[in-house]
């Protein structure tokens, strides 16, 4: 059987570092995805790639991972499959990729997500889109041991033209909510290459699940800013958990509020919707502490090239910004960001103008 099977990459409007908590996030699928060309059959997994150069060959099952490169993806899905009860048939292919990698576009959930489809096909094996992004979620965990959250795994599947997705990641209850037509989705990466393997993305996770401590069971985004202000100065919390937590009550309620924004009669206020971007950057940058000087500067081009609003994206440590900006103005914007961040920086930052796009699919 022969098929083609696109997994998109997904940029996040808000609600950063709130999905392993439980919390709510709100990403939108990219029209930028990988792609995979395959024939059902035999017992392995035979896969080239036009980003990598070594070929994958792993069992069907997924028991031989190799011990780095992009095989781990591959074999990981194919173990975490085997254990839902998926029969173990192979494949044999392509890979090709229009998203860059290490831009913080997830790159390895469309990869993992788009395997994950195909292996379900080859094999006449249903999964539910929320059951394909948990396992291809503990894929991620198995291939590189980073504890993610189901954020990027979910968009790349749930994900829907001109939309983004609203999504609970306590009960993964999800709505679309319209993107406004006129604002195209313009992501600035800042060519620091990031690898949540070598960040402090576990180490931040850890912190916060130590000051969630605080709030006595209760999830973060049922708690108010001020609720959690209180119990952390009741419960002698120190400066860094409190702020880990507090970015993250803030954080949820932002996401309410944009998406309050996107859905109000009449569209959204683009002053208000800049100062929900510029309050979740900030809270970024100094309470949880994963943007770089690169992202910081990049929001601050972005904001001053008159950009709607302008935020880092995904998980920090280096990866991209997003920014809102009017759809006829936005080539001129990017150049103006990509020169002055030259400038000052001597680096090239990569420039992509995006729609929200359709999830995962066989084609
Ligand atoms: C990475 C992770 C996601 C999420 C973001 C931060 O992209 O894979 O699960 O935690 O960082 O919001």
């Amino acid at each position: 059987m022969a098929m083609t099977v696109r997994a998109p990459g997904r940029v996040n409007l808000m609600g950063e570092h709130t999905d392993y908590s439980g919390g709510l996030v709100l990403p939108a699928a990219i029209d930028r995805s990988v792609r995979l060309e395959c024939d059902a059959g035999g017992d392995r997994i035979l896969l080239t790639s036009d980003r990598f150069d070594d070929p994958v060959d792993v069992s069907a099952t997924g028991e031989d991972a190799p011990p780095s490169g992009w095989g781990r993806y591959v074999a990981a899905v194919a173990a975490e499959l085997d254990l839902l009860g998926r029969p173990g048939v192979g494949l044999s292919g392509k890979v090709t990729s229009d998203l860059p990698d290490g831009a913080g576009l997830s790159s390895s959930a469309a990869l993992e997500v788009g395997v994950a489809l195909a292996l379900c096909a080859a094999a006449d094996f249903a999964l539910d889109p929320m059951g394909v992004a948990r396992a291809a979620q503990r894929a991620e965990h198995r291939a590189v041991g980073v504890p993610s959250g189901i954020m990027d795994q979910a968009a790349s599947l749930l994900g829907r033209a001109d939309h983004a997705v609203l999504l609970d990641c306590g009960s993964l209850e999800h709505r679309l909510v319209p993107l406004p037509a006129d604002l195209a989705l313009l992501i600035v990466d800042s060519g620091v290459s990031r690898r949540l393997e070598d960040s402090g993305y576990g180490r931040r996770r850890a912190e916060l699940e130590e000051a969630l401590g605080v709030l006595g069971g209760a999830a973060p985004s049922a708690v108010g800013p001020d609720e959690a202000a209180e119990l952390a100065a009741a419960a002698g919390l120190g400066d860094v958990p409190s702020r880990r937590l507090r970015h993250v009550v803030t954080e949820n309620a932002r996401v309410r509020a944009v998406e309050a924004e996107l859905t109000a009669p009449g569209g959204p206020d683009p002053g208000r919707l800049g100062r929900l971007f510029a309050e979740g950057h900030a809270s970024l940058r100094d309470d949880f502490e994963v943007s770089i000087p690169e992202l910081d500067l990049l929001v601050e081009l972005a904001v001053d090239s008159d950009a709607v609003a302008a935020r880092m994206t995904g998980g920090g440590f280096g990866g991209a910004i997003v920014a809102l900006v009017e759809r006829e103005r936005v080539a001129e914007v990017g150049a103006a960001v990509t020169a002055a961040y030259e400038g000052r920086t001597g680096r090239t930052a990569a420039v992509h103008v995006c729609r929200a796009a359709d999830g995962a699919c066989l084609t």
